[in-house]
């Protein structure tokens, strides 16, 4: 029988405030942060193109939705969407080293409707280490009230990323 490797995180409540406390102060966000972060990546899953799956994801570092593809493999989730629009609008043209200087995230959201949260798929986790500290906190809200925080590292251990092939000089992940 397959044995569980990893222990899941507990569930907590978006209407527990001292759950929100706890996760603002773990993760060095302020209430106003949590919140935005909730109900942005709640609002992104109505921009969901999802006509296969009905699975719908929304995703908040800019937002961003799954956008399907009758080809399936075509499909790209909600987290790369999101970090595709973050990377081409946000950083200045021709700055090789512009994300440690300009594009610094905080915390990555991602809502789905099911209970307990879905967390980013593989891809996507590796995705996310191309641009966030493996200490970033990735809030996984589900379709209800119920919330979990993982952070990068915890998700993605012993990942592989930009500084094994010697862009030590991106910065913002020296703490793998
Ligand atoms: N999906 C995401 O948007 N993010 C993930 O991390 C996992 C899956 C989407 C892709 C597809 O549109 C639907 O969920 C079902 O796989």
């Amino acid at each position: 029988m397959a044995t569980q490797t990893t222990i899941p995180p507990p569930i907590l409540s978006t209407t527990s405030p001292a759950d929100i406390a706890s996760t603002c102060e773990t993760f060095a966000l302020s209430r106003e942060e949590f919140d935005n972060l909730h109900r942005s990546a709640k609002e992104a899953k109505s921009h969901s193109y999802s006509p296969y799956s009905k699975f719908r994801v929304g995703n908040l570092i800019i937002t961003g939705a799954n956008v399907e593809n009758a080809s399936y493999p075509v499909t790209t989730c909600a987290e790369r969407t999101a970090l595709c629009k973050a990377v081409t609008t946000v950083h200045p043209p021709n700055s090789i080293s512009w994300a440690s200087k300009t594009l610094k995230f905080k915390a990555i959201a991602v809502a789905t409707d099911i209970s307990p949260p879905a967390s980013p798929c593989g891809m996507c986790r590796q995705a996310i280490r191309e641009f966030c500290s493996v200490e970033i906190p990735i809030i996984m809200f589900d379709g209800e009230n119920g919330y979990a925080v993982l952070r990068l590292k915890e998700l993605l251990p012993l990942s592989f990323g930009p500084e094994a092939l010697g862009q030590e000089d991106l910065g913002r992940r020296g703490d793998s």
